[in-house]
């Protein structure tokens, strides 16, 4: 009898909760539809929510601080639940950010970074774009022991930055030119934004090699943007990776350049973590039940060259 009533209040108990949690709704400015990584990292936001019952709604910021400012400015009236950014650049969010929390609305910054006073925003999840930088370049000094570059002839380099002002161009040009810097063989010739497009990658790239006879290395911000930067340099009739004319140093880590860096066409590429959704959709459900969560989380990112690419590419989803 005693076990009977139990069970019919435990029942009971979880249906009035269920009853009582309405859906969250989540608003999601993206930055924009730029790069394959973007892709990725907006596809696993939308998988994370509907494994749980969120209602995300995505606004597609088509590279624009004013588009994002916007979007978040129609979540505020809204009245979501949460609103998840990543924004595009670091600055200018100051006012946005103020009216979000005096509406009372969490923000959880996604991917980039803000430079704006901390308490106008809950938490912010992302990569160490900088220590993605000094990955590039320890990578490029244990590359260059041992070869005729090896602190004696000038290493030619050339950069293909992404978007001006971005926390991830900003952090990988700063990384690696902290240690460049103590390499005075390391002679960076040039160093232009290409906005994180292949397009503009090719384009960027087609200039390098007309300005510069002689470049050993392209360090190139992420994967779209060297794709680009093949097609150029394999037009000036160049070739590029392992045993090739030119060093390729790429970041992002997706499935179709870690195939190229498979065949040996890019020597190494710098993972940044696109899987944020997933760590977002924890930060949410602690804010759920009332528990503290840490305001600032990096994803985790290795670096993959052609002896440890096979270990990841089988699962690799994006
Ligand atoms: O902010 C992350 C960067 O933005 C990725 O490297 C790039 O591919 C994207 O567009």
């Amino acid at each position: 009898m005693w076990k009977r009533l139990l069970v019919v209040s435990a029942v009971s108990a979880a249906m009035s909760s269920m009853a009582m949690a309405a859906p969250l709704t989540v608003g999601f400015s993206q930055v924009g539809s730029e790069s394959g990584w973007r892709a990725a990292e907006t596809s696993v936001a939308k998988e994370e929510a509907a494994k749980r019952g969120i209602t995300l709604k995505i606004a597609d910021g088509q590279q624009k601080q004013e588009n994002q400012i916007k979007a978040i400015r129609s979540y505020i009236s809204q009245r979501v639940d949460y609103i998840v950014f990543s924004p595009i650049v670091e600055d200018g969010w100051e006012t946005v950010l103020q009216e979000a929390k005096e509406a009372d609305i969490p923000v959880i910054v996604m991917d980039r970074n803000v430079s704006c006073d901390p308490s106008l925003y809950t938490a912010w999840v992302g990569s160490d774009f900088t220590e993605e930088g000094r990955n590039a370049a320890r990578w490029l000094e244990e590359d260059l022991k041992g070869k005729k570059f090896d602190q004696k002839e000038t290493v030619h380099i050339v950069v293909l930055r992404g978007t001006s002002n971005a926390s991830a161009t900003l952090g990988r040009t700063k990384g690696f030119a902290e240690i460049a810097k103590t390499h005075p063989n390391w002679e960076i010739l040039d160093s232009d934004d290409a906005d994180f497009t292949t397009a503009k990658g090719r384009e960027v790239m087609e200039k390098y090699l007309q300005k510069y006879k002689d470049i050993d290395v392209v360090v190139s911000q992420n994967d779209d943007m060297t794709f680009g930067a093949i097609e150029a340099i394999r037009a000036a009739g160049k070739t590029t990776g392992t045993g090739g004319d030119i060093t390729l140093i790429s970041f992002d880590g997706t499935r179709s350049a870690l195939e190229k860096v498979k065949s040996g066409v890019i020597n190494v590429d710098i993972e940044c973590n696109p899987l944020q959704g997933t760590y977002i959709q924890e930060i949410i459900n602690r804010l759920g039940d009332g528990e503290p969560v840490d305001k600032i989380n990096y994803v985790e990112e290795k670096v993959y060259t052609q002896k440890n690419v096979l270990s990841v590419l089988g699962d690799r989803v994006y």
